[in-house]
């Protein structure tokens, strides 16, 4: 049963109970509609409270019937018939009231809500806008400059400010039902309030609607749906209530089917699928209590404050005392940039500082569950830790390599009670960066593995599971995106018309420039490395920048030129001479923004089928997950791999063959070819 509904006294109860989060099914619009007229025509109820079971007040429309055609009783009906209740309806709200949630709640005669509730609209999230008058009711509630920040933005807000907004009429202490009952008890005899429907929307300040609309264009960037969440406040600002319900009813339709919108679902429910693969159904984690870092450099810093960000005392273990205060130091700047930020306070810095011990000495990690090494990208280093954690830890304690492209295989050889070892790959800034890939070796136990999910959980983190091979996941698909970027440059194209049309395809930065940003040397590191090993690693031009020490930004120079002091990059003349002398003698030809995007992200597309088929992602959605949490990947695109099924997999085939024949790209894999005769990448891994 979705609605139930109790009696206490002259007050009712009706309650929702549809989990996980009192989604508004179809099912759920229909009870409610019935539940208003059972109440209407029931004279001994003076009141109704609409209160939830489970975790939280309804949390939206149901984002799974969105792909379908939308069925009776439509939302909009469905709040306008709550809102034209006989009785005085009090939405009494616990845990989240968003989207259509807060709809519900705002067709209701009063909003109560615990100190700890949040309420929002988070439709722009989703590539759409409220559906079911929340840019019209909100306006002509909270007036039109406090609409526009939550409508836009999406971001929910707590009950407290919801009570200054005037968005929620009391905050209630202690449990929810008792309070909105007795709540209900005080409304029950007084006159109903007007409608929001039937209120005036408070006038603006001269010039407000044309400084929002820049505001929110400069903000959402490509993403269309904030613009028409803007437009459809300011219509109803300046509109009667039916007509501006039609507006925004249009509005949401139309965004409802756009392309975003459907990227923008992938991404929701990919998101909320990657915490709990289902082969680790069933599978209890160790308990994570404490935890400590090795190494306090870049990562180590980072990772031991995301630990300590979620709670866990940590220990910092560095090779010698000069170095464990370089590493504290280096801890110290995240907290102080937070503070300068406006992210924290300098009681709450203090308190995370406080919580993080530093030493050169093993023993201080005897008794700690979670060790994550972050030291050197070398295997002779990375072995003497695990040699020394074998020696001090606890059997049982989760050990863990940071690297990046070592092999975890390798690294765990010689490790004592080897099932509890794994790769943990961070993004940096750790502390930030959203993503982790959970590595398992060959002797990784389930438990442990399930731990590395349960880390991510805690640390609020994606998690994605990926499997051994150079770079994992996301630094191999790197590799091909640097690759094509350079075959660009030896084709005709400039380090700028790459960096533009990349930005134009939607991503913050072009392949250039986010190399000066963080050094060519490191990659130059890496490609040593696999000449070593006997790849062929093809980065021809970036070679050559590196030999005359053209670094990037840091040297003062790399693709691009720098003032001193100033971050604009500026083509460079040496470095057009370079791709010159390289690009002699190869066929050149001219680009447009179309093509470089097309010549960048296909091979991407392509090089992760590989990774599909060999199993080293076992879901296309993890590998949109790692782009767009690890690399910056727009989510309204929905990752390369949701981009490519939306674009259409036999014409990704095609233009890729047409690239290889010119090539500039290797043809495509015998997987992809598959998976566009199927339709779709499901079904490729399994
Ligand atoms: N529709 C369908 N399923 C939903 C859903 C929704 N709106 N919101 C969450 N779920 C599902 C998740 O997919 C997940 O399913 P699973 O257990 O099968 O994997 C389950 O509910 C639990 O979700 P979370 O893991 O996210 O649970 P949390 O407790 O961490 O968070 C929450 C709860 C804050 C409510 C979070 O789920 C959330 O933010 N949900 C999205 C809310 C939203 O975007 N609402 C607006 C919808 S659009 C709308 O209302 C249009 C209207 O204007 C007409
Ligand atoms: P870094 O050079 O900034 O830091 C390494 C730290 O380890 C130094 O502070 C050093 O003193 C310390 N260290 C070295 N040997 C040690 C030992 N035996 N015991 C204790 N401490 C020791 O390096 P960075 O960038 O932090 O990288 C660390 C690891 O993280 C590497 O494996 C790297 O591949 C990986 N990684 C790096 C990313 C990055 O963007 N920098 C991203 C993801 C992973």
């Amino acid at each position: 049963m979705t609605v139930t509904i109790a009696r206490e006294n002259a007050i009712a109860v009706v309650t929702v109970d549809n989990p996980p989060v009192n989604a508004l099914s179809q099912a759920l619009r229909q009870a409610l509609v019935e539940a208003v007229a059972e109440l209407d025509a029931d004279a001994t109820v003076k009141a109704v409270v609409l209160i939830c079971a489970g975790r939280t007040f309804i949390a939206g429309a149901d984002v799974s019937e969105f792909g379908k055609p939308p069925l009776p009783p439509h939302l909009p009906d469905v709040v306008a018939r709550i809102e034209a209740a006989k009785k005085p309806w009090v939405a009494a709200i616990h845990g989240s009231a968003l989207g259509g949630g807060l709809e519900v709640a705002l067709g209701c005669a009063y909003r109560v809500a615990v100190a700890s509730a949040s309420l929002g609209l988070p439709e722009v999230k989703l590539g759409i806008i409220p559906g079911a008058g929340g840019t019209v009711r909100l306006p002509r509630l909270i007036g039109p400059a406090a609409a526009v920040d939550l409508v836009t933005s999406g971001s929910p807000i707590g009950a407290k400010k919801a009570e200054g907004l005037g968005l929620i009429d009391a905050i209630l202490d202690g449990d929810v039902r008792a309070g909105a009952i007795a709540f209900a008890g005080d409304v029950a005899e007084k006159p109903l309030p007007q409608p929001i429907s039937s209120r005036d929307v408070p006038a603006v300040d001269a010039g407000f609607w044309e400084s929002a609309e820049k505001a929110v264009a400069a903000k959402a960037r490509r993403e269309i749906a904030p613009l028409r969440a803007l437009a459809s406040v300011r219509n109803a600002s300046e509109t009667d209530f039916a007509g501006a319900m039609a507006f925004e009813r249009e509005t949401f339709l139309d965004l409802r089917g756009s392309e975003q919108a459907a990227a923008l679902r992938h991404v929701f429910f990919a998101e909320r699928a990657a915490p709990r693969p289902p082969e680790l159904a069933g599978i209890t984690p160790r308990d994570i209590r404490s935890a400590a870092v090795i190494g306090g450099g870049t990562m180590g810093a980072g990772i031991a404050a995301a630990l300590r960000d979620a709670g866990l005392p940590v220990v910092l273990i560095e090779r010698d005392a000069a170095a464990v205060e370089r590493g504290l130091a280096n801890v110290r700047a995240i907290y102080e940039g937070s503070v300068k930020r406006g992210r924290m306070t300098q009681a709450v810095a203090d308190e995370r500082m406080a919580g993080v011990t530093g030493g050169d000495d093993y023993g201080l990690l005897a008794d700690t569950d979670l060790v994550i090494e972050a030291v050197f990208e070398d295997l002779a280093v990375k072995r003497a830790v695990f040699e020394k954690l074998s020696s001090v830890c606890r059997p049982d304690a989760v050990l863990a390599t940071n690297t990046s492209y070592l092999d975890p295989n390798a690294i765990s050889e010689g490790v004592s009670h080897p099932e509890r070892f794994l790769g943990l790959h961070f993004f940096s800034p750790a502390h930030i960066m959203k993503l982790l890939e959970i590595v398992p070796t060959e002797t990784t136990a389930p438990d442990v593995l399930a731990t590395g999910f349960a880390l991510a959980r805690l640390l609020g983190k994606i998690p994605v599971r990926a499997g051994i091979c150079d770079g994992f996941i996301g630094n191999r698909i790197l590799k091909v995106t640097r690759a094509q970027a350079e075959r660009l440059l030896l084709s005709g194209a400039t380090p700028s018309a790459v960096d533009a049309a990349m930005r134009a395809f939607g991503l913050p930065m072009g392949p250039f420039e986010a190399q000066d940003l963080g050094g060519l040397d490191i990659a130059a590191f890496q490609r040593k490395a696999a000449r070593a090993r006997g790849e062929t690693p093809f980065a021809l031009v970036a070679d050559r920048l590196c030999a005359i020490e053209r670094f990037g930004q840091k040297s003062g120079g790399g693709w691009y030129d720098y003032e001193p002091g100033d971050r604009a990059p500026k083509p460079s003349e040496a470095v057009a001479a370079i791709i010159t002398e390289e690009a002699a003698g190869r066929p050149q030809q001219v680009w447009n923004e179309a093509d470089i995007a097309d010549a960048i992200l296909l091979p991407m597309v392509n090089e992760a089928t590989l990774i599909l088929e060999e199993r080293v992602a076992l879901r296309s959605a993890d590998i949109d997950l790692v782009k767009i949490h690890g690399y910056g990947f727009s989510r309204w695109r929905g990752g390369p791999m949701h981009y490519a099924e939306a674009r259409g997999l036999s014409e990704v085939v095609v233009l890729l063959d047409r690239l290889a024949s010119d090539g500039l790209a290797d043809p495509p894999c015998a997987g992809l070819r598959r998976a566009a005769e199927a339709g779709g990448f499901s079904g490729l891994a399994g």
